[in-house]
């Protein structure tokens, strides 16, 4: 009997994982159900636990998706459509649709990140669906236990072959007025502060945009796979409440996508948990990505760094040359030796290029030609002797045609010199004058730089960047990325609140790692700036290097800062890549606390907002029957954000799985914890 789809369960059967002494055995099933016969007007994919459904339905010859999580509407009936600047619109006049499903059951191993296995499994559904013009628009429906997703793909026809995209209608439309946690739609950055409020308040947002139901349902709308398309926002729709619209990033010209057909949408992604914490675990962006696509792997190797940098916007260093130059021989050799001496990986060196007396100008920067006071070769060869690696920087300033004009000669000169990560950076508006940051034009230039970075044998992390989509599955070179207005932001300006980064993990960061910089010791710097500061306290600078998740992890600070001290040990030995992640608790704002697990060790961070809190994290997931030893790395009792920040503790204590540990957060504070299986 043919199962048929839409209102009813898919059933999808057993999962067919299995690992074999660390080697992972990939099963796909391919389950290919004719879901529905030509003529239908309903197609849907249910998720493997049965409680997610995403479903498609023409009427009034009009296509709509909905979601709906038990039985329940999350998005109401949204139009689907497509509008180009020649040729027959793609938003109405659809007849008729057939459709096949299958089961997707897979494990895969990241090369790094939260997990060492990721389950990629679903239901998927691909519908073809006619136009009375014959002309087809297919959409792939995804279901799984964690969210749903969609992408649509419109097929070469007569009349179609290149196309001018003017605007995509995908609509969001919500069952409720939720609360929301959103930054504005602008399309060059997302380096702003959070706004909280109810859905119907967003004049505009870019993605992830995260909400809360009144029955404490999470959800979050973003993209994966931004590929030779626009990046996604997200406007208040005008003719619907409660309804946002998808709003691509345009072209100088105000075309949205230019290519040649078949034109490939990125997945549109709604991730749906029944806590906010849920949401963290969720491996779905990743998922929607296409498998690796680097044969060897094994150049490419997460790690901790520290840098000349916060001397640089702290004012302490200048990245021009001069008498305060920060990228001088002896600087970066001071740098070197400490990261020997501290265990730290890298050593992140901006400043060394000429050209910075000219940041902003077109053709400012030379990717090639060091100041006279800093020597590569022998500097790439004194990092070598050490075990540090170099990490290289391409400022561009937004000039993107001459860092493309470069950048060959640039990468081969650090893969030369042995150097295999490098920062890029795009602090300015874009030339050509009119392309945007988020636009496709830029999606692809970025796109470009991370597989060319793959064929030089190099490691990205990008600043100013496109927000992430999951891309690192395919490219585990694109490590980390900034796109949050980070820790620069203390050290001159207004600075970031005490909750923002209670905020970060539950909308930036489901999309992806952040470069975010934590680790700020000396909390005011009042030395070199007494109007500027960091709004935490020290515990909590420590905690945010295991919460705010990234392959490349920064210890900020200057490192005379570090020198001798105690809470600095936690940096030491602090893992970048994670074997298992568990969220333990998690309000968006108010608080998160996170544990991960590095092989037999877990390790723990913990953040509050301004407010004071107790934190209780039941070892239950500590698994085995031994003593595990803990170090706390936490507020003392006096501690606060404001008026006492650096006042620390760090305690060592024994525990075994069940105990409950205990942490006391200072207003503003936090806490590092490890646990380690003891030695008997
Ligand atoms: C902005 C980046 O976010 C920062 O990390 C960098 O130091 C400056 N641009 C200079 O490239
Ligand atoms: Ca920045």
């Amino acid at each position: 009997m043919r199962p048929k789809l839409g209102a009813e369960v898919l059933t999808p059967g057993k999962t067919a994982t299995a690992f074999l002494a660390g080697v992972t055995i990939v099963m796909l099933i391919s389950l290919a159900v004719p879901a529905s016969a030509a003529g239908e007007r309903t197609a849907a994919a249910v998720s493997p636990d049965g409680r997610l459904a995403i479903a498609l339905s023409i009427e009034g010859g009009v296509v709509r998706y909905s979601v709906a999580r038990d039985g329940r509407s999350v998005v109401l009936p949204s139009v689907l459509g497509f509008r180009f600047a020649e040729g027959e619109p793609m938003n109405g006049g659809y007849v008729s649709l057939r459709s096949t499903s299958r089961l997707i059951d897979e494990t895969w191993q990241p090369v790094w990140g939260t997990d060492a296995f990721v389950n990629n499994v679903c239901t998927e559904t691909v519908a073809r669906i006619v136009k009375a013009s014959g002309r087809e628009l297919v959409v792939t429906l995804r279901a799984y236990d964690d969210g749903v997703a969609f992408r649509c793909e419109l097929p070469p026809a007569d009349g179609f072959a290149d196309y001018e995209l003017l605007s995509e209608d995908t609509e969001f439309r919500f069952a409720g007025d939720h609360t929301a946690w959103w930054i504005r739609d602008d399309y060059d950055s997302y380096e702003h502060l959070w706004n909280e409020t109810p859905l119907s308040e967003i004049p505009g947002a870019n993605t992830p945009v995260t909400f809360r139901t009144d029955t404490g349902l999470h959800l979050s709308v973003h993209e994966a796979n931004l590929t030779r398309y626009a990046g996604m926002t997200l406007k208040r729709s005008e003719e619907r409440e409660l309804s946002l619209v998808c709003e691509l990033v345009p072209w100088p010209d105000g075309v949205k996508v230019r290519g040649f057909a078949p034109m490939v949408t990125p997945w549109r992604t709604i991730q749906v948990g029944e806590t906010a914490g849920a949401l963290i675990e969720s491996h779905l962006i990743e998922n929607l990505n296409e498998p690796c696509a680097i044969d060897d792997t094994s150049w490419i190797k997460p790690m901790t760094y520290i840098g000349i940098w916060w001397g640089m916007h702290i004012t302490k260093d200048t990245w021009h040359d001069g008498p305060r130059h920060g990228a001088t021989n002896e600087n970066v050799r001071r740098h070197i030796d400490f990261a020997f001496r501290h265990n730290i990986g890298g050593v992140l060196v901006e400043g060394w290029n000429t050209g910075w007396d000219k940041w902003g100008a077109k053709d400012a920067y030379d990717f090639v030609t060091p100041y006279p006071d800093f020597d590569l070769p022998a500097l790439a060869a004194y990092a070598y002797e050490k075990g540090v690696e170099l990490i290289g920087h391409h400022e561009t300033g937004g000039d993107v045609p001459t860092y493309e004009r470069q950048i060959d000669e640039a990468f081969s000169l650090y893969r030369d010199h042995g150097i295999k990560a490098v920062k890029t950076g795009y602090a300015g508006g874009i030339y050509p004058r009119g392309q945007h940051h988020h636009g496709q034009w830029m999606v692809e230039h970025y796109r470009m730089v991370v597989e060319k970075a793959a064929e030089y044998g190099i490691m990205l992390d990008v600043h100013e960047p496109i927000k992430p989509t999951g891309i690192r599955r395919t490219w585990p070179n694109m490590m980390t990325r900034e796109g949050v207005r980070g820790m620069e932001y203390n050290a001159w300006s207004e600075g970031n609140p005490p909750e923002h980064t209670t905020i970060l993990p539950f909308t930036r960061m489901l999309a992806g790692p952040l470069d975010y910089t934590p680790g700020i010791f000396d909390i005011t710097f009042d030395e070199y700036k007494p109007n500027n500061r960091v709004y935490t306290t020290i515990a909590k600078q420590l905690a945010l290097m295991v919460v705010l998740e990234s392959p490349l992890q920064m210890a900020a600070d200057l490192i005379e800062n570090y020198e001798g001290h105690p809470m600095f040990h936690f940096t030491r030995w602090l893992p970048t890549t994670w074997d298992e992640t568990r969220v333990i608790d998690g309000d968006i704002g108010d608080h998160v606390t996170i544990a991960r697990r590095n092989t037999m060790s877990w390790w723990i961070g913990s953040i509050t907002d301004e407010n004071p809190r107790t934190v209780e994290i039941v070892l239950d997931f500590l698994g085995e029957d031994r003593y595990y030893s803990v170090s706390i790395y936490r507020d003392a009792p006096t501690a606060h954000w404001d008026t006492n920040p650096t006042a620390y503790e760090i305690v060592r204590e024994s525990v075994s799985p069940g105990d409950t540990l205990r942490l006391e957060l200072a207003p503003g504070g936090g806490a590092a914890v490890t646990l380690s299986p003891a030695k008997y």
